[in-house]
């Protein structure tokens, strides 16, 4: 049975009853997605929404009915990349009434009927918190002939709506939405609303239900995980009780999560990533900055030494983790000084992984108006001098591995190669030759490799000859 809509929109009043939905028997649609793991999962709800309506995916825009472009705006860049994929897609689109052109996600949001300006034959606009009426505002677009705003929609309940994942081994489940915490320069909390828990059962279902399927990892979404429960409701749990809930599933080999806020950081966490042998021992935190005094502005809520005890705790208890981060060069008022403590604290902290950016100021956010951002030039420079430092960690730390066993989880099998790829518990990418194709690991399979060779970006390996 189809959920029940309560929403008002242009002229159709939905409350309280079911909804005729239109039937997209027949038609096509293609998804272009930017941006983070959240958006790449909310393209796969908005394609399974599609698809229960009966379209089908085709793999080129100008062979769709709908378009859909799932945008980011996280950074200016992020915006930039998307109206010139747009420029490219209005170009190619189907002509006639029936097709429709929909821009979604962050920068849908956060530009609103500006899109339209932008992009003058965009047919409807939504931000995230509205997927679940992707089909009503589509259907609308399609009656009222004319073009929709639909992130002036009320939001939708919290139902998750079903998700076309592909076929693989690994799927993302939301676990939360939203975001209530303050950063001075990030733009998400006013794209994506405030937070939200979905209920553990949700959650539990359908990971046993993606077992069923085949699936074999899955990776836990929302913008502060380890800050489930707090909000909305997660039918009591807490994150470390979601954990070990969902460690019980049998079948399922691997448990992920991302992002981690440190302020959201526990003990039970800890215990649970270092008791269970099904939640996997990487832990992505931002630190963002080294500099105390770069943090408060950011009002990131934490300091230097606050996040050196979480990092202290978590290699002292979970054996072999591997810790990633993110980190923004050049924010307001950011000096030399700031910048060499980042730089400290990374040499100190020796991430297993870090994302690094240049701050890129986004509108509405507090940090907008301030002053006193380093030139470019300058940003330029500092984010070299880091990520060089950072790859070199990287570089050292992977050549640590040759001649080590680990263990990866297979999830495709290179026919051509003799290659089964995959990756080890703390999330490296590794392609391990294997020397009787005649019986071949399985996707889905846990296998031991001996790890051969290790560049900055990748190890290779041979599959042990027991395993
Ligand atoms: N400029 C640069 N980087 C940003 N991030 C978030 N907002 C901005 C911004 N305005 C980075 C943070 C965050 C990651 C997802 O993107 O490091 O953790
Ligand atoms: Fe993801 Fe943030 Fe970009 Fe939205 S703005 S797509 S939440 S990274």
């Amino acid at each position: 049975m189809k959920e029940t809509n309560h929403i008002t929109g242009s002229g159709v009043s939905l409350s309280g009853t079911p909804l005729p939905l239109p039937s997209l028997d027949g038609k096509t649609f293609y998804i272009k997605t930017f941006g983070c793991q959240m958006n790449v999962h909310d393209s796969e709800r908005m394609a399974g929404l599609l698809s229960e309506e009966g379209a089908r995916p085709v793999s080129e825009p100008g062979e769709a009915d709908i378009i859909l472009v799932n945008t980011c705006t996280i950074r200016d860049k992020a915006d930039q990349k998307a109206l010139s994929d747009l420029g490219r897609i209005r170009q190619v689109r189907k002509d006639g009434p029936e097709s429709v052109l929909a821009v979604t996600g962050c920068m849908a949001q956060r530009e609103g009927e500006e899109i339209f300006r932008l992009v003058p034959d965009v047919d409807l606009i939504l931000g995230p918190s509205q997927i679940r009426n992707l089909i009503p505002l589509l259907d609308t677009v399609s009656r009222d002939h004319q073009r929709v705003d639909g992130t002036l929609w009320p939001p939708p309940d919290m139902t998750t709506p079903p998700a076309l994942r592909p076929p693989g081994i690994t799927a993302f489940v939301t676990i939360q939405e939203g975001c209530d915490k303050s950063c001075a320069y990030c733009v998400v909390p006013s794209t994506r609303g405030a937070e939200r828990s979905r209920p553990a059962r949700d959650i539990f279902q359908e990971a046993e239900e993606l077992v069923s399927l085949g699936y074999r990892e899955i990776t836990l979404l929302g913008q502060n995980v380890n800050g489930y429960g707090h909000k909305g409701d997660s039918s009591g749990a807490s994150f470390p009780e979601l954990l070990r809930r969902l460690s019980e599933i049998s079948g399922l080999h691997r448990i992920r999560f991302t992002t981690s806020h440190p302020n959201d950081m526990s003990d039970e966490l800890i215990e649970v990533m270092a008791s269970s042998a099904k939640v996997m021992p990487h832990l992505h935190l931002p630190v963002q900055s080294g500099s105390d005094r770069i943090l408060e502005k950011m009002q990131r809520g934490y300091t230097l030494e606050t996040y050196r005890q979480w990092v202290t705790k978590v290699r002292k208890n979970i054996s072999g983790v591997s810790l990633t981060t993110d980190l923004i060069v050049g924010f307001c008022t950011e000096t030399e000084e700031d910048f060499r403590q980042t730089m400290e604290a990374v040499e100190e902290f020796c991430f297993d992984g870090a994302f690094s950016f240049i701050y890129s100021p986004r509108p509405s956010t507090p940090a907008h108006a301030w002053a006193d951002t380093p030139s470019r030039e300058v940003a330029v420079e500092r984010l070299e001098r880091l990520q060089k430092l950072v790859e070199k960690q990287a570089e050292a730390r992977n050549g640590k591995l040759v001649g080590q066993e680990v263990e990866i989880l297979v999830e495709k099998w290179d026919e051509e190669n003799s290659m089964a790829i995959g990756r080890t518990p703390q999330f490296q990418t590794v392609r391990a030759h294997v020397d009787a194709p005649s019986s071949p690991p399985f996707p889905g399979d846990l296998v031991q490799v001996r790890i051969t060779q290790a560049s900055r970006t990748g190890l290779r390996g041979r599959l042990s000859p027991n395993a």
